[in-house]
């Protein structure tokens, strides 16, 4: 179905494996749609609790944006693409379901924009961080310039990205722009760990906290007014009638998917 991403259910964790190997993962346009329509239809899927974004081999997230691709782009062109970035990258910041990057080698420009759409970022002992635009002649058209900001701050992000300096897995942990950093072979296994701790919480507020924090980003939006709405609209699911009357019954929630 999908030409270059793979995508495997384990239990209720969907894994979709960036599969550009020889190009170091680099994202071509096909590949993020690809990612797109991944995401959704995770949504959809009532199987799925969240959602592993990871790259093929050990040596790249993804490399950027496929340069081979955009090289001869007019204007016009590059205005569609840049657009059609920020579309996959938004549906997986709003994504209901969790999405964790599990970022295993380079994630330079496009790749490290892919895994800062993340909610969550895991990065492999030997992950590289960076935003090498300025290099090719262009500021990062996929959300670079904001989200490194939200994640890093004003200072460390302006510095990365007009330096195009690539920084280490713990580096970029110290900067708070991965949560954790683990050996490679626990990148996976930790990524589904974290999951699965969440897909035993509510996943209607799990799906409202998403909400709620991606208000705080959005232009025009008051994120504390955006709370008051869905705490009061959470009193009206079964999840919460379920989460309480556990609580004052002494057992275990048993979220319905
Ligand atoms: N777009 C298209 N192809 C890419 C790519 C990208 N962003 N990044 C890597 N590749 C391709 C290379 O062209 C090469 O293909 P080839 O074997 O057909 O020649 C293959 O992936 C392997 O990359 P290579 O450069 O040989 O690996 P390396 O280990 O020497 O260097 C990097 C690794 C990541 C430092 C280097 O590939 C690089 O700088 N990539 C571009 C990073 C970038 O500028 N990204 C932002 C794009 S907007």
């Amino acid at each position: 179905m999908y030409e270059n991403i793979i995508t495997s259910k384990e239990a209720t964790v969907l894994t979709i494996t960036i599969n550009r190997e020889s190009k170091l993962n680099a994202l071509n346009m096909a590949t993020l749609r690809e990612i797109k329509e991944a995401i959704i239809e995770a949504n959809k899927d009532k199987e799925v609790s969240g959602i592993i974004l990871t790259g093929s081999g050990a040596k790249a997230f993804a490399a950027g944006a496929d340069i081979s691709e955009f090289v001869n782009f007019n204007s016009k062109q590059a205005t569609k693409m840049s657009a059609d970035g920020h579309e996959t990258m938004n549906t997986i910041e709003r994504s209901g379901k969790p999405v964790i990057a599990a970022v295993n080698g380079f994630a330079l420009g496009g790749g490290c924009e892919l895994a800062m759409s993340c909610h969550v970022r895991i990065a492999s002992e030997n992950a590289k961080f960076g935003q090498p635009e300025v290099n090719l002649g262009v500021p990062p058209g996929y959300g670079g310039t904001q989200r490194l900001i939200q994640l890093v701050g004003k200072s460390k992000a302006t510095e990365l990205l007009l330096t195009a300096d690539a920084i280490g897995a713990n580096v970029a942990m110290e900067y708070g722009l991965v949560n954790e950093v683990v050996p490679i072979e626990d990148l996976i296994p930790r990524c589904i760990e974290i999951l699965n701790k969440i897909s035993s919480k509510s996943p209607m507020a799990v799906a409202a906290v998403i909400r709620c924090i991606n208000a705080h980003f959005e232009d025009g939006v008051d994120g504390l007014k955006t709370e008051i709405d869905e705490f009061g609209k959470a009193f009206d699911t079964i999840d919460f009638k379920e989460g309480t009357d556990a609580f004052l019954n002494k057992r275990k929630a048993n979220f319905e998917r």
